[in-house]
Formats: C-alpha cells, structure tokens, sequence
C-alpha cells in the first residue's frame, strides 16, 4: 500500500457516506478490474473522443513493469488509475513531437492513462496518483515525463499543469484526435519568464501559430463558457524584453510575471 484516506462520493452528496481509499500498485490480476473501470469512464463521457480506450492485452504489456500502474480502491474496487509508458519505439515517443535531444529519448516516460470513476471526482486523485508516479518515474531514472491531453479536456489539463507539465505541442495524433503533447522536466526546477498571454483553447489555429512561434502554454482560466490557455515565451522575451506580440495568432495579449518548466 502507497497511501490511504477518506474520500467523498458523489461530490459529498448528503446520500452517500465517505468512503475509505488505498493506493496501491497494479499488476496482471487487476487487469479485469482496470478494463472494467475503463468501461464505465467510456460510457459516461459525454464526448468520447476525448478519452482512449485500449485492449486487455495493451495493459497487460504495461503492468509488466513494476510500479508502472497505480490504482485507487475503495471497497467497490479500483475507482481511480495513473499508467506509465517506457516508449519503445522512436515513432511512438512523444519526446520527439516536443523536440527532445535525441540522447535523452530513452529517458521518456508517458503518462499513458489517468482515469478516475465518475462517482469518485473531485477528490483530486487524478494530482494524487501522478505525482507519485513522477516521483516514481523520476526514481527509475527518466528525465522527461509526457502526456497527451485533448483541448476539450479542461479538467485533466488543469491537473497536469497543477503538476508543472507545459503545453509544446498540439497536433492531430492516432489518426484524428487533436491533442495537447504536454512535457515536464523531471531533473531542472521551473525558472522565470517575464511575460504571459492568453488565447482561448478553442482557438486551435492561434494556438498552433503561437506554438511554432515558440510560445508555451502552461496554466489555464476558466471563463463562463470556455477557457483560456496562459502562453510564454522563454527566449524571445529573455532576449527582447521589448518584443510586441504580432496579431497572427490573435487579437490581445496581457502581460505579467509567470513561471514556466525548463526546456
Ligand atoms: C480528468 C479526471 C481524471 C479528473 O478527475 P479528478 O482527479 O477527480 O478531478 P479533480 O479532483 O481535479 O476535480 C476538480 C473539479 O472538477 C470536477 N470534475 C473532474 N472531472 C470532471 C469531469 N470529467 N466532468 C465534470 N466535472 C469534473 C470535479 O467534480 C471537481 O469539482 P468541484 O471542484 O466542484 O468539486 C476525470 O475527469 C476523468 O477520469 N475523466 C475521464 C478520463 C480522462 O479524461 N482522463 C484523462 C485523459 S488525458
């Protein structure tokens, strides 16, 4: 057992009582139950195609590694999971969507899946898990951890850069899902840059301009219908403090000071 505490269920609905959790690591015999979790997250997202899903035997190849698949249980069973990925071959690292060194990709860990059973939301499991599986990750020896995480998808996005991962990419990936390809550093502390704006995250072509430009996005705002993606510039700002931003990408920038991962 990692952890254990107390959670609510359904949002601490006067009908529910707080349930009793355990963290603990995965391995082949919770394949039934991860498939099954799978199942019912699938079935409850309103919009499916921002979550994947996958066959018994694409988990069964993770879980061979040790401490790669952490779950939550209640006694209800597994209501919350974290999966790492050690990327085998070069075509599937997303180090190289977010222009890694080519001597650091076999230092890559992905964030493969994080799913949390709908009645268990709001509990932060989904910051629980991962953060012991970037310590994990970071005891095995892996520089860089990445995720993908669909533009529509807020609520992990939120998570992951609570976590201190950037936005480096966005692109389409398996086909035609439009994904985030989010980074951390797992060895270099954040530094500062002197600069911040916003653009909305339903704006895909403003955020793809800005990212070519070598912006990075790294916290996100919630506004009444929708949310707004914080961007940076590390270099560009260090070198021309008085740069203006060029309205391709879009129409207002704001400024202030801002923290972003090192590249
Ligand atoms: C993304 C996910 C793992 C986050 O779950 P979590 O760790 O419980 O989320 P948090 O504790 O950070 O939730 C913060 C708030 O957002 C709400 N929330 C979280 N996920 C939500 C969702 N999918 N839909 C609506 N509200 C959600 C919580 O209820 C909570 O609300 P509150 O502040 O009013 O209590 C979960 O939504 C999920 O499993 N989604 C489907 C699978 C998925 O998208 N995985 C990630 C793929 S990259």
């Amino acid at each position: 057992m990692i952890e254990a505490g107390i959670i609510k269920k359904n949002k601490g609905s006067p009908e529910e009582e707080d349930a009793v959790f355990e963290i603990r690591y995965m391995d082949e015999d919770n394949l039934d139950e991860m498939m099954a979790l799978q199942e019912v997250i699938i079935q409850n997202l309103a919009d499916k195609e921002i979550f994947r899903t996958h066959s018994i035997d694409y988990f069964k190849n993770l879980f061979q590694v040790e401490k790669a698949a952490i779950g939550a249980f209640t006694e209800e069973g597994l209501i919350a999971c974290s999966v790492l990925k050690f990327p085998e071959e070069i075509e599937d690292n997303f180090g190289v969507d977010v222009n890694l060194p080519i001597d650091d990709l076999s230092r890559v860990v992905h964030i493969a899946k994080v799913a949390v059973h709908p009645a268990f939301r709001g509990n932060s499991l989904q910051r629980k898990l991962q953060g012991i599986h970037l310590e994990v990750a970071r005891e095995m020896g892996c520089y860089h951890a990445c995720c993908m995480v669909s533009p529509k998808n807020r609520h992990s996005l939120q998570n992951m850069f609570s976590h201190g991962f950037i936005i480096k990419a966005l692109k389409l990936k398996f086909g035609s899902r439009l994904r985030y390809i989010l980074h951390k550093n797992l060895l270099r502390p954040n530094m500062s840059v002197p600069d911040e704006i916003q653009i909305l995250s339903s704006n895909i072509a403003g955020q793809i301009c800005l990212l070519n430009q070598g912006f990075l996005g790294f916290r996100l705002e919630l506004l009444r219908d929708d949310f707004e993606i914080s961007y940076g510039r590390v270099q560009a700002l260090r070198y021309l403090p008085e740069f203006q931003y060029s309205n391709h990408c879009m129409s207002s920038g704001r400024r202030s000071f801002v923290t972003l991962a090192a590249r």
